[in-house]
Parts: structure tokens; C-alpha cells; sequence
């Protein structure tokens, strides 16, 4: 039987006290791995997630890092160095905006999602790529979204910083390639996460209909595909952009 096998593996995941990050880093630490919960404000929320993964029988550590800050990049992979340096990254932190009209959008708002998107990349990267060559094995997933592909009105801040973040991500697949190290995306749809769960669930009119597969995804959906992009059995895989969104964006070919 085929299994998606972590075990003996490391696995960072940023904004892992966040809705999606949460369910990744659980699903990472299901499938055998060790998980460092990174967090930038929400510590409480990151104790409870290194706690579910120590349920789990993993080791986990939490760690805090703020994207806009390079230096606070560096100060977290000697903090989790006596730990162990990762094998696995998932970026998946992404700081929070106001979608609005490209006219209404402040120009902040569009360098800060590209700290949050393209920078998280380059630095998470640069802190963390060169242990992974050295040892001629990694997997680097982020996490970008079916916004990238869509384009549409009031995402212009977020669109373009993700399609920064594909550029780059694109380049540094064919830079660690050689080394043993691929490097993936997966774009989720709009996901039932347990925020939604506990407050209650979206009608959904408008959506449901564009979903070739006839529902949202779920916070679960989009683990699932990180942990099988992050095991052996994606070995041969780099350099894609996988949605997972119910089939509401394809890539072309
Ligand atoms: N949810 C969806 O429907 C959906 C759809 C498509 C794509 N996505 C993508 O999925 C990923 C996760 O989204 P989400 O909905 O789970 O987000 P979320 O719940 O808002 O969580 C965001 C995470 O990023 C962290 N963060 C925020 N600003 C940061 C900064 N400056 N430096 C470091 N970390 C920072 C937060 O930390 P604290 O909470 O500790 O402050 C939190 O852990 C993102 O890449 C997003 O673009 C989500």
C-alpha cells in the first residue's frame, strides 16, 4: 500500500497558527514528520497546534518571525537549529489587506503583500535552501491561490504579489533541482477552515456554481496535497503550480 511517509523528516510550516497552516502542519505531523509551528502575532494559537502535534506522538517546537523584518528570518533558523533544520518548508504565512479597487488600494498595501508573498520566499530561501543542498534532499511548498490565476476586481495588491511569489519560486526550481531539492505551489480555492466552521458556513450562492466539482475545498483538501508534494511519492514534481479549488482555475498547458 502506498503512504505518504514523513517519518524522520523535519517539516517548518510559516503561519502555522493560521487557518490553513494549522490544518498543514497537524496533516505534515499525521504523516510522521516533526513540526516547527512558526507564528507572527498569535502565540497562543501556535502553542496549541505544537500541542495537537505532540498528541500525535511528532516533536514540535514554535517559532516567531515577522516576513516585513529579514533579520527576524535569520534569528528563527538559529532558533530552531538545535532542533533540527528543516527538510520540509511550507510557506504559507500571508499578511492580511483590505480587497478593494486598485484606485481605493493605499500603495502600502501593495508592498506589504510583497513582503508577505514574494520576500517570505526569498528569505525563507536563503535561510533555509543551503542546509537542504548540502544534504541533497528538501521539499519547499507555498502556498499561493486561485486569485493568481483569476485576476479579478479588488485583488489587484494580492494577485500580483502571488504571481511574484510563482515567479521567483519558478526560478529557484531550476536553481535546487540539481541539488535534490524541488519546489512546488499549491493554490487553493476558497477553503472551509475552522474559522468558518465555528462561526458558521458561508450560503456560498455566487461560488458553488463556478466548481466544477460542485463544493468548497476544505482546510483538509489543501493538506492533503501539501503533505503528498512534501513525500517520496512526489519525488519527480517540481517547479508546479498545482490548484486545488475544485477545478474552478485550470493552468494552461
Ligand atoms: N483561506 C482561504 O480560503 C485561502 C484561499 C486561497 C489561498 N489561501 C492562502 O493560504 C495561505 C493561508 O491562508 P489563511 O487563510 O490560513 O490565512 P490566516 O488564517 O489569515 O493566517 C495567516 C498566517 O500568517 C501569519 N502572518 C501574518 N502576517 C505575517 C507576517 N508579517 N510575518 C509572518 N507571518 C505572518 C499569521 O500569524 P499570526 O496569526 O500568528 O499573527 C497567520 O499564522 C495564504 O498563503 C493564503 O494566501 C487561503
Amino acid at each position: 500500500m502506498l503512504q505518504l511517509d514523513l517519518k524522520g523528516k523535519t517539516a517548518l510550516v510559516t503561519g502555522a497558527s493560521g487557518q490553513l497552516g494549522r490544518a498543514i502542519a497537524r496533516t505534515l505531523a499525521a504523516c510522521g514528520a516533526d513540526v516547527i509551528v512558526h507564528y507572527f502575532h498569535n502565540e497562543a494559537q501556535a502553542q496549541k497546534v505544537a500541542e495537537d502535534i505532540r498528541a500525535l506522538g511528532r516533536r514540535s517546537m514554535t517559532v516567531q518571525a515577522d516576513f516585513a523584518r529579514e533579520e527576524t528570518v535569520f534569528a528563527m533558523r538559529d532558533k530552531v537549529a538545535p532542533f533540527g533544520l528543516p527538510d520540509i518548508l511550507v510557506n504559507n504565512a500571508v499578511s492580511q489587506y483590505r480587497w478593494t479597487t486598485l484606485l481605493e488600494q493605499d500603495t502600502a498595501d501593495y508592498l506589504d503583500q510583497f513582503r508577505s508573498c514574494v520576500m517570505q520566499n526569498v528569505l525563507m530561501a536563503k535561510a533555509f535552501a543551503p542546509h537542504m543542498v548540502e544534504q541533497g534532499y528538501g521539499r519547499i511548498v507555498a502556498v499561493n491561490t486561485e486569485c493568481a490565476i483569476e485576476c479579478a476586481p479588488t485583488q489587484s495588491a494580492y494577485a500580483a504579489a502571488k504571481r511574484g511569489q510563482d515567479g521567483v519560486l519558478r526560478c529557484l526550481a531550476r536553481e535546487l533541482g540539481p541539488s535534490g531539492v524541488t519546489v512546488n505551489q499549491v493554490a487553493p480555492g476558497w477553503t472551509i477552515s475552522e474559522r468558518e466552521r465555528e462561526n458558521g458556513l458561508d450560503p456560498m450562492a455566487h461560488y458553488l456554481p463556478l466548481v466544477p466539482l460542485g463544493r468548497r475545498g476544505t482546510d483538509q483538501d489543501i493538506a492533503n496535497a501539501v503533505a503528498f508534494l512534501c513525500s517520496d511519492l512526489a519525488a519527480f514534481i517540481t517547479g508546479a503550480f498545482l490548484p486545488v479549488c475544485g477545478g474552478k482555475v485550470m493552468t494552461s498547458i
